[in-house]
């Protein structure tokens, strides 16, 4: 099959290889199949900021390594203990940052971690969705225990980054519950589309946030989700929870948290890691997959919208090139998917 790949072979060997290691197409075995595997045909991928940290990380002789998790494509094959899909199912997932990721014509991955596409959604637009609708989801309604069911509504929600991948997604999610939401952008057009998505207050987070949201009447909110960096805003956060609140983050600390600033208001502090279910192979591994669903029903009834803004042509290393270099510039909004094989 062909894979897309990042290897030092493709800059002339690991001595001479750069980092990040430059991305190829190469030809791989198709993919083994453990009991609860489908094999997928990949229609379309989305690229996330977690590829190019893993291409990143990669040593210059590391062995070839297929980046991608998030996909939308057709079950073409199921494993013998597989009973929610069958072939010819149309299907999304994430997949499992431990396994070969999906830019490639085949991949193999647990149905427990898999969600149907939603019946209006494009290839595209599927794959654009279960990375950062797992993130979402898991970062307010698991981690900060928020109630998707409309119990926590009027409670207000401080979302930093809210115009990127999660964010976009976490912004609608916060409104279908009811939450009041204040999301941050710090351009005029990621501000747009944050309001476009919902959020009903947004602020510049180029700028001190206590000002702007002291300017809104607030002087504290109920729960934070950061979907940027965690260690510029800690002091923020700690300044700007309320008494007994939550804070989520999902990017990993470069340096110490002074956890002890949470204290004196009894806040408390959750990770969210799409990962960890199927890292850890945890018990409650299939919630992923009934996640995936609600946000596939969701889509369907016409409570979320696509945040896919941008289409880079097929799956190419070319093109997945173009779509990790915008994803490292930190500015993009919304979601970035290539779909079809040349
Ligand atoms: N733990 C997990 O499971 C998990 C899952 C998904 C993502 N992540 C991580 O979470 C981060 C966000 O992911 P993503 O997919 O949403 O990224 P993304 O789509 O690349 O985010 C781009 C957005 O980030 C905003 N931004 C840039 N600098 C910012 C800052 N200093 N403060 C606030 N916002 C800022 C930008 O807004 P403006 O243009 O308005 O400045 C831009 O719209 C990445 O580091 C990613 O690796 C973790």
């Amino acid at each position: 099959m062909k894979a897309i790949v990042a290897e030092s072979a493709a800059a002339g060997g690991p001595d001479q290889a750069p980092s990040p290691l430059p991305l190829r197409q190469i030809a791989l075995p198709m993919p083994e199949l453990r009991p609860h595997d489908l094999l997928l045909r990949v229609e379309a991928v989305a690229v996330n900021p977690v590829d190019a940290k893993v291409r990143a990380a990669l040593a210059a002789d590391a062995a070839p390594r297929v980046l991608g998790w998030d996909a939308a494509g057709i079950v073409e094959a199921v494993g013998p203990a597989v009973s929610h899909f069958r072939p010819g199912d149309a299907v999304m997932a994430a997949g499992d940052i431990t396994r070969p990721g999906c830019n490639a014509q085949w991949l193999a991955v647990d149905e427990r971690i898999t969600g149907r596409r939603p019946r209006c959604s494009s290839w595209a637009e599927a794959a654009a969705l279960p990375l950062t609708g797992l993130t979402a989801w898991e970062a307010l309604f698991e981690r900060l225990g928020l109630d998707a069911e409309g119990g926590d509504a009027g409670r207000s929600l401080l979302i930093i980054g809210g115009a990127g991948g999660v964010g976009s997604l976490a912004i609608q999610l916060a409104r279908h519950a009811g939450l009041l939401v204040i999301a941050t952008a710090s351009r005029p057009e990621s501000a747009a589309w944050a309001r476009e998505l919902g959020a009903d207050h947004v602020l510049d987070h180029s700028r001190q946030l206590a000002p702007q949201l002291a300017g809104l009447g607030l002087e504290s909110v109920d729960r934070i989700a950061n979907f940027a960096d965690t260690d510029t805003y800690w002091d923020t956060m700690a300044e700007l929870i309320r008494p007994q609140g939550s804070i989520v983050a999902i990017v990993g600390n470069r340096g110490p948290l002074d956890l002890d600033k949470l204290k004196s208001k009894s806040a408390s502090f959750h990770w969210e890691f799409m990962f960890t279910r199927p890292r850890y192979g945890t018990p409650d591994l299939a919630r992923q997959g009934d996640i995936l669903e609600e946000l596939a029903d969701l889509i369907e009834v016409g409570a979320l919208r696509t945040t896919l803004r941008s289409e880079l042509g097929t799956i190419t290393a070319p093109n997945l090139e173009r779509a990790h270099a915008l994803v490292a510039s930190g500015r993009t909004i919304g979601k970035i998917a290539l779909s079809g094989w040349d």
